[in-house]
């Protein structure tokens, strides 16, 4: 499904050239779960942006969904992502200008899909938010736009999902039912998952994580197999082709 080959991230600032991302390697298969952690300002959201297509990498080879994203331009990546792509942003990106029902709504109309007004009804129930259909995003609180977001990247019943923190506003209770609709669309309808997460309840779930360190892959822990590896040899970043797409 994912196909990350040798990655690199870098912008030109004020201060000259900064690398945000640094030889990244990483595959995730169809129905797989993969978890992204490191500190804040190691890289996952600009990696998890590349991944998904919606940025493109300075240099190396991304592929998502048997598609070569990184000979591909903008309209091409849209497409790809149109048709196998859910998203949940960490600043959730709700339009201000539509209440939750309307904003879990368009896209699946974008999408042609005729029972949009239902399905929108039913992942809003999902995440708890039957009460608040009418609010909009300035009316609601942030654990409740960030569920909006979710139901959004739910409703359209995507090929991989997407996710960067999505249990990050949310109080251990709703935290933890989130946690089980992200893993019931897993198994449900083997949507493969690539989570950024700093909470280790949801990392844990995860068949495979990788941590980032200042734009650098540091380790690969195999939780889905028990076995537990720090990449100190590199050689086995490289060769870790179990979970090639
Ligand atoms: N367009 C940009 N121009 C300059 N610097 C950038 C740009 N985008 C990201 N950065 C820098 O790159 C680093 C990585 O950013 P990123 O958003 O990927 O971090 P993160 O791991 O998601 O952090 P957090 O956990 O706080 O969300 C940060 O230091 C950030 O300031
Ligand atoms: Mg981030």
């Amino acid at each position: 499904m994912i196909n990350a080959r040798n990655i690199t991230k870098s912008v030109t600032t004020a201060e000259g050239s900064l690398t945000i991302l640094d030889g990244i390697n990483l595959s995730v298969g169809n129905g797989e779960s993969l978890a992204i952690v490191g500190a804040s300002g190691s890289g996952k959201s600009t990696l998890l942006g590349i991944l998904a297509g919606l940025d493109v990498p300075t240099s190396g080879y991304m592929a998502l969904a048997g598609k070569e994203l990184t000979e591909m331009d903008e309209e091409g990546r849209a497409a790809v992502r149109a048709a196998s792509v859910g998203f949940v942003f960490q600043s959730f990106q709700l339009l201000p200008g539509l209440n939750a029902l309307e904003n879990v709504m368009l896209p699946l109309e974008l999408h042609g899909i005729a029972n949009a007004e239902q399905k929108a009804n039913e992942y809003l129930e999902r995440v708890g938010l039957s009460h608040r259909l009418q609010h909009y995003p300035k009316q609601l609180s942030g654990g409740e736009q960030q569920r909006v977001a979710v139901a959004r990247a739910f409703a359209s019943e995507p090929d991989v999902l997407f996710a960067d923190e999505p249990t990050g506003n949310l109080d251990s209770t709703t935290g933890a039912h989130i946690i089980e609709l992200i893993f019931d669309l897993n198994s449900a309808q083997g949507t493969t998952l690539v989570l950024v997460t700093h909470e280790a309840r949801l990392a844990q779930r995860c068949a495979r994580q990788i941590t980032l360190e200042a734009g650098k892959q540091i380790e690969n822990v195999d939780l889905g197999s028990q076995t537990v590896e720090s990449d100190t040899s590199n050689a086995s970043s490289t060769n870790n082709t179990k979970a090639e797409a």
